[in-house]
């Protein structure tokens, strides 16, 4: 029996930091709103020259690097993003070229918003256990400073740029122990970014195409949502909360990660928690959260790990994953 395990993570954000208080100067806001309704104090912003590329590319290396294995060697390489440069070929494709990798599978996951790192790590984890593939490269790479409306203070002031990514690798010992996808499309317009590609031209969408969010209807499913899904992946890996080390979320309000840590009866300090310096990066909030606690020496190999994600779609999922 083949399992897949992380072998190795890695991140980037880009040097611009953009704060509340820079904020409060272009928009109508106040720094003590956004912390107190979100838990954001700032963000990271890419410069014009960087895009969801560089970014996958810097952290695909870091991750490559960790994990001691050459592009080459990769078997299956993901990008999860919703801000591509062309709609097609894939970010991925690129990076593959960039990376010197082989001509492994390659694909971006764009669908799934903010849950498109779990799509990713629950795709790849299958292709390694039927023994399809050795070594996977999944990243999560988000320009949302692109996508956002910066006139529209409802949602500029929630989202940041950023990459992570992980190396999984076969191992004979489960890694991850178990993943969970789920998407309800009856949901599609509380969070979406609307564009004409494809679309029936007598439906031609005339407003900008810019991110919209339903947030207060968001949150509530958000929480009601994530609350099952703990539920169904301790149940479906076999374990109890109370074995669980470290919650890995999706970074996107404070007020729903501690009300998932409160679930699992977790202490904040074993959540990993960067929304107040990153803000949400969309799919690569969780990579990004989980390679910060690894390099900083909180996350050990051994401990037993809950990713969550969620997002547009809606989509949502999970991993459980033993270090
Ligand atoms: N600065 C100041 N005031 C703001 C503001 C801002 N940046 N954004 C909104 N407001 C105002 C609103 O206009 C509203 O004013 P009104 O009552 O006069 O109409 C008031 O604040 C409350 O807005 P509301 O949207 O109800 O706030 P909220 O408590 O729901 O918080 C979110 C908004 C977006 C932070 C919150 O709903 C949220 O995080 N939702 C979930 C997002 C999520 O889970 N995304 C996951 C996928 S990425």
């Amino acid at each position: 029996m083949k399992y897949s395990c992380i072998r190795g993570t890695g991140s980037y954000l880009p040097a611009q930091v953009v704060t509340n208080y820079d904020l409060e100067k272009k928009i109508e806001t106040t720094h003590q709103w956004i912390v107190e309704r979100t838990g954001i104090h700032s963000r990271h912003i890419a410069e014009d020259h960087e895009s969801a590329l560089s970014m996958a590319e810097a952290a695909g290396r870091a991750a490559l690097a960790m994990a001691g294995i050459a592009a080459a060697d990769l078997d299956m390489i993901i990008v999860a993003t919703t801000t591509p440069e062309r709609v097609f070929p894939a970010t991925a494709c690129e990076l593959q070229a960039a990376l010197g990798a082989g001509q492994c599978p390659a694909f971006d996951l764009n669908a799934t918003a903010c849950a498109g790192f779990m799509y990713g790590i629950g795709i790849a984890d299958q292709f390694i256990r039927t023994g399809k593939i050795k070594h996977a490269l999944v990243i999560g790479s988000e320009m949302m400073s692109r996508i956002v409306d910066w006139s529209d203070r409802r949602t500029c002031v929630l989202f940041g740029d950023g990459a992570g990514a992980v190396v999984l690798s076969s191992s004979d010992t489960p890694g991850i122990m178990t993943t969970c996808l789920h998407a309800d499309g009856r949901f599609v317009d509380m969070l979406n970014i609307p564009s004409n590609l494809g679309r029936p031209t007598s439906r031609k969408f005339t407003g900008q195409a810019v991110l919209n969010m339903q947030g207060n209807t968001l949150f509530r499913q958000a929480v009601n949502i994530l609350g099952g899904l703990f539920d169904e992946t301790l149940a479906a890996g076999g374990v109890s909360a109370k074995e669980i080390d470290w919650l890995i979320p999706h970074q996107a309000n404070l007020r729903i990660i501690d009300a998932m840590a409160k679930k699992l009866d977790l202490p904040t300090e074993r959540v990993a928690i960067t929304l107040a310096t990153h803000a949400n990066t969309s799919s690569a909030s969780i990579p990004l959260a989980l390679d910060g606690s690894v390099r900083d020496g909180r996350i050990k190999r051994g401990d037993l790990l809950l990713l969550e994600g969620f997002g547009g779609g809606l989509a949502w999922g999970s991993a459980l994953v033993r270090f």
